[in-house]
């Protein structure tokens, strides 16, 4: 496995649309299990294939430690409910801000296997499997953030908690 360079905001790939994944070939396997690794090693909880330079529809997620969830070709199929939290994004370093997401989010994706699978998540799990497939489609959370805040206003955040 390899640790893969994380391109920031500014690079104009990360705002390209991706493609879909036709055929999950040798190459793809290893692409998922270097995202994998990437995500990990940077601290992340998702990491989308463009944010490594690949424009295909990729992604990982790891809300829960030992939990690894790997997307390929991902739609959303249902959401509900609302959800107003923090997000921040490995391509954005040193940012964060406030987004109005869905609190359940179901979503279906194939496997590396290839099988069609059908996921459910709620809270920071929603807000992942929303965030990381809008980076597919050229969208950061930056676009759709209510509020930025100032590093102040994180730390007066994590105060209260
Ligand atoms: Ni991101």
């Amino acid at each position: 496995m390899a640790i893969l360079q994380i391109i920031k905001e500014g690079d104009e790939t990360l705002r390209k649309t991706s493609r879909e994944v036709t055929e999950i070939t040798p190459r793809i396997i290893t692409l998922l299990d270097d995202m994998a690794e990437t995500m990990r090693e940077a601290n992340g909880v998702g990491l989308a294939a463009v944010q490594v330079g690949v424009l295909r529809r990729i992604v990982v997620i790891e809300c829960e430690p030992g939990k690894l969830i790997e997307l390929i070709n991902p739609v959303i199929v249902s959401q509900k409910g609302e959800q107003e939290e923090l997000e921040g994004c490995l391509s954005i370093p040193g940012k964060n801000g406030i987004t109005k997401r869905p609190q359940h989010v179901t979503v279906e994706a194939l496997d590396r296997y290839g099988k069609k699978r059908r996921l459910s998540g709620s809270g920071l799990l929603a807000k992942a499997f929303c965030h990381e497939i809008d980076h597919l489609d050229g969208i950061l959370y930056i676009d759709k953030a209510i509020k930025m805040l100032t590093d102040e206003e994180l730390k007066e955040l994590y105060e209260e908690d």
